[in-house]
């Protein structure tokens, strides 16, 4: 079973790296972000407070997900555009601390996993919990001013600074929550993308596997 796991925080260049090295390598690819962020949908959706274990809890395992060419339908409506909005982007951080959720959202990963027989899974928590066998990890960072410029640019309704203080605000969270905290396993490779495009990541990421320097 083939599982390349890309990890990093949010500008880091996962999706665009982890989606062009799925291209390349003729496997499908999961953006397990979309999945944490379908559930703060879901939870907003409802009118719930994201902060409330238990409601999230319920909503997540009720969730109906379907991620395919680039959509995302959560509970039969297209969800695409809203996923990505600012309110969800705020809710999320809460909804991903959530044991409750982490145990739902782990488990359908690792399902995805098994049904398509290997893949490229794009997270914060892949080669350290989701799936630690994976052939490749790969946990990319980049400088915090590259990510947040980098994200300004994706977002066209909000200014730098807000980018930067939400996504300084999202770093704090993610890598200091009790479950699953954003952190390169021991055996990642680190690649810091700051100065590099993104040709050159997933080249690197190709030879690392052509090499064998990848974990086997
Ligand atoms: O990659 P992203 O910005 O779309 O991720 C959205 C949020 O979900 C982010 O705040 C961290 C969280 N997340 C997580 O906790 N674990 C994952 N495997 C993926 C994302």
């Amino acid at each position: 079973m083939r599982v390349i796991a890309i990890d990093g925080p949010a500008g880091s260049g996962k999706s665009t790296v982890a989606r062009a090295v799925a291209d390349r390598l003729g496997l499908e690819y999961l953006d397990t972000g979309a999945m944490y962020r379908s559930v703060a949908f879901t939870v907003l959706s409802a009118a719930g407070d994201p902060d409330d274990l238990e409601f999230a809890a319920i909503a997540a395992r009720a969730m109906e997900l379907s991620l395919n060419d680039d959509r995302v339908v959560v509970n039969g409506i297209d969800a695409t555009l809203q996923i990505r909005g600012p309110e969800v982007t705020r809710a999320v951080s809460a909804v991903a601390a959530n044991p409750m959720v982490r145990r739902e959202m782990v488990s359908r990963q690792r399902e995805w996993i098994e049904r398509r027989g290997g893949g490229v899974l794009e997270g914060r928590d892949i080669g350290t919990v989701v799936f630690p066998e994976a052939e490749l990890k790969v946990y990319l960072t980049a400088d915090a001013n590259v990510r947040a410029q980098r994200r300004a640019k994706e977002v066209t309704d909000l200014d730098y600074q807000t980018v930067a203080e939400d996504l300084s605000r999202r770093d704090t969270v993610d890598s200091t929550r009790d479950v699953a905290p954003l952190t390169e396993a021991d055996d990642a490779i680190i690649i810091d993308t700051s100065m590099l495009t993104i040709e050159e990541v997933v080249t690197r990421i190709v030879e690392l596997l052509s090499s064998g320097d990848a974990k086997r």
